[in-house]
């Protein structure tokens, strides 16, 4: 026991720095245990459920959210996988003496515990959101310098999901502040999911499948289908880029995305504007397609209150959510643009394949599949589609029809601004 000798024999000031030394190898390793790790589990299949931005914006209180918690319960939206009700900006006022952040008093009297027990109680679970710097992008406080704290106070309220924000960011490294982030929540222990959000900037796809359990790739989503809004500028005024509606965000989930995407790490073009505003019902299933060929996150951005019956059809369509949702977890791919039409696929279990034509004009257009013409090998999954030598079922996804098989060529007609979309299957064959 040479060493406990030595320790016993030491004067007072020896043992004090041999104690602190014992103290900090312990906290480091404590720390490694913990650092460098997100919840996993959490998204092996692309998070679903509803956040208030797209709607409400700013305009949120705890009885506008437990109409939506209640809402998505009885319209089923919950049943077909819908479970994280997020709120967005603007839920909170400021910090306390001691820096703990203070929910809106006004428009959360009953506090975020009793919101969040309320939404566990419907089978629902609740997200929140945060910004990586001073102010988030509405102007509330921000996590910068109270990650740890914010994590903590999530986990107390039962928090299921958090989104952080970039806004107010200058001279922030985004790999460093949602590592960090990362961190805090993952010593707070509860399981929550991670969402980051700072519009592809540092193209987190290539660094983030280790922090987050989803990444948005680009500017705010508008609720118009060919369209572009206003100019995003950073701090210092400076045009850094553009917020679009559908289409134009559709062309930024380039093929090259599509390796970075996966079960526990999903690429998020950013939430649902079916059932908002601008968009007409053609348009509106087109873009729940194409969210869905994409595996992206399907996060309703509409008031689930008060759903028409088209936005229901389309929101609840269960067929077309397994194609997001399949296990395989790949993103679609777009193998053909031509004359306005695009043609899209996506592996799926069982060798299926979902199949989508895109019409992007306003004009219906008649189109003859020949079938040869999409034989195909997909890179990402080592899959052929080989038409030449397999013969698929075609089942109509929107109009729940069988349409015959891949054999012969195919007269379809797809609406403009509207798709067709088919599940291809070897069953039977
Ligand atoms: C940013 C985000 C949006 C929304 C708002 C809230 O613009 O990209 O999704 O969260 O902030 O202020």
């Amino acid at each position: 026991m040479p060493l406990v000798l030595n320790f016993n024999k030491m004067n007072e000031k020896n043992r004090y720095w041999i104690k602190k030394l014992i103290c900090i190898v312990v906290c480091l390793c404590t720390l490694s245990l913990v650092n460098g790790q997100k919840f996993e589990g959490l998204a092996d299949t692309p998070p679903m459920g509803w956040s208030s931005w797209n709607n409400f914006q700013c305009d949120i209180n705890e009885k506008v959210i437990m109409e939506i918690a209640d809402a998505m319960v009885e319209t089923g939206l919950r049943d077909a996988g819908y479970v994280y009700v997020n709120l967005d900006d603007c839920w909170q006022v400021g910090r306390d003496s001691l820096g703990f952040i203070i929910a809106d008093p006004e428009k959360f009297p009953s506090g975020m515990k009793a919101l969040s027990d309320y939404i566990h109680s419907k089978g629902l679970k609740m997200g929140i959101y945060s910004d990586a710097g001073k102010i988030t992008c509405d102007g509330h406080p921000g996590s910068l310098g109270h990650e740890y704290q914010d994590a903590f106070q999530y986990a107390r309220w039962g928090i299921d999901y958090l989104k952080l924000d970039w806004c107010a960011t200058q001279n922030v490294n985004p790999v460093g502040a949602y590592n960090l982030m990362r961190d805090a929540l993952y010593a707070a222990g509860r399981p929550i999911l991670f969402s980051i959000c700072e519009w592809g900037l540092s193209k987190p796809w290539t660094w983030a499948q280790n922090t987050a359990h989803m990444w948005r790739t680009h500017w705010d989503i508008l609720d118009c289908f060919d369209c572009q809004g206003s100019f995003v500028t950073d701090d210092n005024g400076i045009v850094s880029g553009v917020n679009n509606g559908v289409l134009s965000v559709l062309d930024h989930q380039v093929n090259s995305l599509r390796q970075y995407s996966g079960p526990g790490h999903w690429n998020d073009p950013d939430m649902l504007m079916v059932g908002v505003n601008r968009l007409n019902v053609n348009q509106s299933r087109a873009h729940f397609s194409m969210w869905c060929m994409l595996a992206a996150p399907l996060i309703l951005g509409n008031d689930v209150r008060n759903m028409t019956p088209e936005t229901k059809n389309i929101l609840l369509n269960k067929e077309v959510i397994a194609i997001d949702q399949d296990k395989t977890g790949i993103q679609g791919l777009k193998f053909l643009a031509e004359d306005g039409l695009e043609f899209w696929f996506k592996p799926l279990t069982n060798n299926d394949w979902a199949f989508c034509i895109l019409n992007r004009t306003k004009t219906d257009k008649e189109y003859i599949l020949n079938w040869q013409k999409f034989n195909l090998y997909d890179e990402v999954s080592k899959r052929f589609t080989d038409f030449d030598s397999k013969v698929y079922n075609m089942y109509n996804l929107w109009s729940k029809k069988n349409e015959g098989n891949t054999q012969k060529n195919k007269k379809i007609v797809i609406p403009g601004e509207d798709v067709v979309l088919y599940r291809l299957n070897l069953k039977n064959n």
